[in-house]
């Protein structure tokens, strides 16, 4: 099977677009399609067979629970057990967008999306596309980021079809992803909110939108990730990965940088730079690639890189040390897990 790829960029082929992927996801097929974040692969929400199916296509562990798209406020509600104050202000403010709540399931839900769990995330996405089609539909979608199991999260269909194309009937084309990397997860079951993994919704404006004063935005911006208790189920160590190894360093100069991966440098195999303020020179590290110092643009550019580093063959991936502050806990924390060994 090699999938059908439909464009949606004229008025014509957003309308066909959106009526393909509502007649495979009405039958109880999976479709990959664009958010903000990154491609997604959905499957009807409220039944446990379609959303099997999108466990089968990734080879996903089933302890892994899936994001739940909305496109409304009732369906959101529909979703969850109790629709939390808590969950009234975020979504408020920062849906749609890339925000996702966990809050208590509702009985609409089955078992395989929340991995068996008393809890469900849940997002509305903002893409019109997205929306659209769940409007269309009439019901939410379950929708994991649109890549095999343990691989990197796509930004654009090519990446999709690289990844699944010989395993979905249907890859829907919404160009390059505005955001580029996985929505914040916040835990609104209890009264302070808590993120349980990172993303360009900052800690510190979910505390500022949930009305905390400085002890509250502690216990909000505590233990993003890694290995605490609030810690997100399927929130494996090694995640985001690259085929390549990935090392994040600092270095002094271009010969401190030369001494670090000497071994990969002696043995002549092909190291891939990615910096953000320094550029070394060409002739001692012909693979370098720079993103703005920039949280926003690093977000956009970092998957697509990573992407092109595999294609091309890369051994090594060093990228430049990000700098300190909330705006990049994010990709800190992608960064993190694409090079846990
Ligand atoms: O931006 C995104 O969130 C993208 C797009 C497609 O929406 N989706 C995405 O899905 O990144 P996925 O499956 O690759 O990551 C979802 C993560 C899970 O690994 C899990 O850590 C967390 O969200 N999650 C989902 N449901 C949860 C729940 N009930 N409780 C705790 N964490 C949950
Ligand atoms: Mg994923």
């Amino acid at each position: 099977m090699s999938a059908e790829i439909l464009p949606t960029h004229t008025p014509t082929m957003f309308a066909a677009a959106v009526a393909r992927t509502v007649s495979v996801l009405r039958s109880g097929g999976v479709a990959a399609v664009p958010t903000e974040t990154v491609y997604g692969l959905a499957a009807n929400a409220f039944s446990g067979p379609s959303v099997e199916a999108i466990y089968a296509a990734k080879g996903r562990p089933a302890h892994n629970p899936v994001i739940v798209h909305v496109a409304s406020a009732n369906l959101a509600r529909e979703c969850c057990a109790d629709w939390t104050p808590l969950a009234d202000r975020l979504a408020a403010r920062f849906w749609p967008g890339p925000l996702t709540l966990i809050l208590p399931r509702s009985d609409r839900i089955p078992d395989v999306v929340t991995a068996g769990g008393p809890t469900v995330g849940l997002r509305w996405p903002s893409p019109p596309f997205i929306q659209a089609v769940i409007r269309e539909c009439g019901f939410p979608l379950a929708a994991p980021s649109a890549n095999p199991s343990d691989r990197l999260s796509p930004t654009c269909a090519e990446h999709v079809a690289q990844g699944l194309g010989d395993r979905v009937p249907l890859i829907v084309d919404g160009g390059r992803c505005a955001v580029g990397i996985e929505s914040t997860v916040v835990d609104v079951t209890g009264p302070v909110p808590r993120i349980l993994r990172p993303g360009v919704i900052t800690a510190a404006q979910v505390a500022e939108a949930a009305g905390l004063d400085a002890k509250g935005m502690s216990a909000a911006s505590k233990a993003p990730s890694g290995d605490g208790p609030l810690r997100s189920p399927g929130q494996l160590t090694r995640h985001y990965s690259p085929r390549a190894r990935l090392r994040v360093l600092d270095w002094a100069d271009e010969s401190d940088l030369a001494r670090q991966i000497a071994p990969e440098l002696s043995e002549g195999r092909p190291v891939h730079i990615l910096t953000h303020t320094r550029i070394p020179s060409a002739d001692r590290f012909p693979n370098v690639s720079f993103i703005p110092d920039d949280p926003e643009a690093f977000a956009r550019a970092f998957y697509g890189y990573l992407h092109d580093c595999d294609a091309r063959g890369a051994a090594l991936i060093v990228v430049e040390a990000l700098p300190p502050g909330g705006e990049w806990d994010g990709l800190r924390d992608r960064l993190l897990r694409a090079s846990a060994a």
